[in-house]
């Protein structure tokens, strides 16, 4: 079985969900103090807080990246998921002997549109009638890794980017957690 960790950064409601629909987690990380890091503790899923103090320009990216990678190797972790994680990773997390191609991440978007951490605003400013969310492997290119899973979500028009979003998040709370299990039984 392989081990997975799960990220977070926010509300965590996508990692309440794979809880829910019981993926086993061995380890969360969270780069800030967040619900998704009670969540972890309620259920009982061991946790680590790798702070992100610094939000400048000066903010060194490659470090802290390889801060998060000691932990993950630390406990062995074979697959990662980004669950609204907010702090984009520097290229030793990407490097062959690290974890290529064994981190995923969801996006509130049918990608290619909309990358980047405005995108269900950014759908929304742009007019279209039909977005979604993507299941992918990250890369060290942005919200550019090769697509495992894609659903659409209708925008309506009274929508404001909290409803919208939230629409979007009730179906990665699906998608997320089966195509993540699809991937652990392979
Ligand atoms: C999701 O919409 C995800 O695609 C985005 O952040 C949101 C995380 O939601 N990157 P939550 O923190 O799991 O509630």
């Amino acid at each position: 079985m392989l081990k997975l960790a799960v990220l977070v950064s926010g509300q965590g409601s996508i990692l309440k969900a794979m809880i829910e629909e019981g993926l086993q987690i061995s380890l969360v990380i969270a780069d800030r103090e967040c619900r998704g890091l009670t969540i972890a503790k309620d259920a009982g899923i061991p946790y680590e807080l790798v702070l992100r103090k610094d939000f400048t320009e000066t903010f060194d990216r490659v470090d802290y990246t390889k801060q998060v990678l000691a932990k993950l190797r630390g406990d062995n972790i074979d697959l990662v998921a980004m669950a609204g994680f907010m702090t984009v990773f520097e290229w030793p997390m990407f490097e062959a002997d690290a974890y290529a191609g064994k981190i995923l991440n969801t996006h509130p978007s049918l990608l290619p549109s909309f990358k980047g951490e405005h995108a269900v605003a950014d759908a929304l400013e742009y007019g279209v009638k039909v977005t979604g969310c993507t299941i992918h492997r990250a890369t060290i290119d942005l919200d550019a890794g090769p697509i495992l899973a894609q659903e659409a979500v209708r925008v309506l028009d009274r929508d404001t980017v909290e409803t919208l979003w939230e629409r979007i998040k009730e179906v990665e709370r699906t998608l997320y957690p089966l195509t993540i299990r699809r991937l652990m039984l392979a």
